[in-house]
């Protein structure tokens, strides 16, 4: 369908990336049959489900699509939780197991500044000083300690304009101030915290409080810095920028800056020109002629009729040193240019570092940076993240894998372009395409990483915004995915930044209370731990991942059972996995960090569609909670 012949949007009803698929709209479903018979003779094997650590596993844990489904193994392991597992909730609070408890910290809204005007649920807040205030649309975050200090760095992914602009007709933008609030409500928050005898709160007034915004000034470096693509009349360097759009997971260097990751950042330009021959190569961004919120309109910069270059500077992931208010952000445009989900940082025992990267669309692809330069503590990190390789995956149908390097010599694209139309580059090496790359993580006690890949309605459906084929098979074995899964590779050697690796699932979800077949999920999907579209992800000090979850929470047909949205957790040596935490009905769970302590565990609630955490007849408001232990031990 014509994006312009499209019913409106209710965007209150959707986070970003429901959002971003509804202006795609699924394709008409196929026969359920015939779905599987295809999964499986394509495939033969449907997936490999190796619960045991290391590549050693790998041979062995190849399985038919008859014992994927049925094995109980996981389910009879013993249990490394230091919890009772919770049930699914479709209410509007919060819970998590007994002998936990949760506090909310921060709430959209809340004055980081004590200039800041309380909020209000008649007015969605002060537009004068939204830039004053916690964010719209909690999601990825990382802790550091300062000194002395304690500090979150927080992304706002973006706004929820009938909450933000509640008298504005549909919260649609009306003047150049309506844009401003907006702007201002989204980006990053730099905040100190501290826990008193109430929990935690927010240090208002600390020197560490910041907010960023789409107006904060930023500097591009790496490959494309400079390049024409990236010049405006504003700044005709190609060295400077206004803003970061749409952060979405994040990142924490070694060396302890935060890492922002501008995903879905089309959404934010459109052309007030509706003749403007749009470049072809904002067709695989997803740049169209109209933008989500309609900035545009008041804010010549995003108007690409009038600012052609200014959407080649979003798409980054941008480096921010939480313990400096006055330091420039800088986009690194070698980690390239893609919806960036988040950005997971590995140093190898070499010392380079090695950044894992999924770009979050339809049949897009995995990434991973390798640093030229070595990490050494103390040592000059400012070119670390400048110069270096982007690499892309291709995984292999039995098990293995590789890196592929994208350079001059493998795409005949020069640097700069790479790095600016990073998509296109990939699509020259023969990548993988992926059931939509959400989180990284990196197992810190065993050489292993791990992708969520959400789900894929397009998966054997139809190609990508490229032109590339999506086949069913390797880790992508569902056709019409809407269930997701998580794939896990063991670089070669043990070491990051080999370009060899084997994988396998961790696991597939699935509904076995509806499906009897590969829609019934792997084997350590049972009916106590349904889920569905796996997101956010984390690991703790002891090797759990964590597993939050932005799928459908209708608690119907295929999701029946699932509830609302969840955080489980999951063990990589069994399989095992349990659900630890539900959200608020319309929620997303997302955004999840520790204290240096480990005791407590901060968890990102976005976009409630209930009134949490205010209580009925107020605006749901999206809040960063604080979880611990009744007995203050570590949590994870
Ligand atoms: Fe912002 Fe793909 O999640
Ligand atoms: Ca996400
Ligand atoms: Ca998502």
């Amino acid at each position: 369908m014509d994006r312009d012949t499209q019913p409106s949007i209710d965007f209150e009803d959707f986070s970003f990336d429901a959002f971003d698929e509804a202006r795609d709209p699924r394709a008409e479903t196929t026969g359920f049959d015939r779905v599987v018979e295809a999964a499986i003779s394509r495939r033969g094997l449907l997936g490999v489900l190796a619960f045991g650590s290391g590549a050693a596993a790998m041979g062995a844990g190849v399985t038919t699509l008859g014992s994927l489904l049925s094995s109980t193994s996981a389910q009879a392991a013993a249990s490394r939780f230091a919890f009772t597992a919770v049930p699914i909730a479709t209410d509007a609070t919060v819970h998590v197991p007994e002998g936990y408890s949760w506090k909310a910290l921060a709430r959209w809204g809340d004055p980081l500044f004590s200039n800041a005007v309380a909020f209000d649920h008649a007015t969605g807040g002060d537009a004068a000083t939204a830039d004053r205030v916690f964010g719209e649309n909690t999601d990825g975050m990382e802790f550091f300690v300062v000194g002395e200090r304690q500090v979150i760095a927080v992304n706002h992914e973006y706004v929820n304009p009938k909450l933000n602009l509640p008298n504005n007709d549909g919260g649609k933008v009306a003047s150049a101030e309506d844009v401003a609030k907006l702007q201002k409500l989204q980006g990053v928050t730099v905040m100190e915290v501290a826990e008193g005898d109430d929990g935690w709160k927010i240090v208002v007034d600390s020197p560490l409080n910041r907010r960023i915004t789409h107006l904060t000034e930023m500097r591009l470096s790496g490959p494309a810095a400079g390049h024409d693509l990236l010049k405006t009349k504003a700044d005709p360097t190609g060295t400077a920028s206004l803003g970061t759009f749409n952060n979405c997971g994040a990142g924490k260097t070694p060396w302890g800056t935060y890492l922002t990751c501008e995903e879905n950042f089309n959404g934010y330009f459109g052309s007030t020109d509706a003749a403007f021959a749009l470049p072809q190569d904002y067709k695989r961004y997803g740049i169209a002629a109209e933008s989500v919120y309609g900035y545009e309109k008041f804010d010549p910069r995003f108007d690409v009729s009038k600012n052609l270059n200014e959407p080649h500077r979003a798409g980054y992931v941008v480096e921010i040193d939480p313990s400096d208010p006055a330091s420039t952000p800088v986009k690194r445009t070698a980690l390239g240019r893609f919806k960036h989900e988040n950005a997971e940082v590995v140093v190898t025992r070499e010392g380079r570092v090695v950044v894992y990267l999924g770009d979050d669309e339809r049949g897009e692809f995995l990434y991973r940076f390798v640093s030229a330069g070595l990490y050494a503590p103390g040592a000059d990190t400012s070119k670390l993240l400048d110069e270096g390789t982007l690499h892309v995956a291709r995984f292999n149908e039995d098990g293995t894998g590789q890196w592929l390097a994208l350079t001059p010599e493998t795409t005949g694209m020069p640097a700069p372009e790479i790095a600016i139309f990073t998509r296109m580059a990939a699509s020259k090496v023969g990548a993988t395409t992926m059931d939509r790359p959400e989180w990284v993580a990196v197992n810190p006690v065993s050489v292993e990483a791990y992708c969520a890949l959400t789900n894929n309605k397009n998966r054997g459906v139809k190609p990508n915004a490229g032109g590339d084929e999506t086949p069913v098979g390797g880790p992508n074995p569902r056709e019409n995915n809407r269930y997701g899964q998580i794939v896990r590779w063991y670089p070669e050697n043990e070491n990051h930044a080999d370009d060899a690796f084997t994988w396998d699932l961790f696991v597939m979800a699935g509904n076995p209370t509806v499906h009897s077949d590969a829609y019934a999920g792997s084997a350590n999907i049972n009916e106590g731990n349904l889920f569905n579209s796996p997101d956010g992800m984390a690991f703790d000090t002891t090797g759990l991942l964590w597993i939050q979850t932005d799928g459908e929470d209708d608690n119907e047909g295929d999701f029946a059972g699932n509830g609302n949205n969840q955080m489980l957790a999951g063990d990589p040596v069994t399989g095992r996995i349990e659900r630890f935490l539900t959200g608020p009905f319309g929620s997303e769970i997302t955004g999840l960090c520790w204290s240096a302590d480990l005791r407590t565990m901060f968890v990102g609630i976005q976009h409630p569609r209930s009134p949490f955490p205010d209580g009925e007849g107020t605006l749901g408001r999206s809040t960063l909670i604080a979880i611990k232990r009744d007995d203050n031990t570590p949590v994870g």
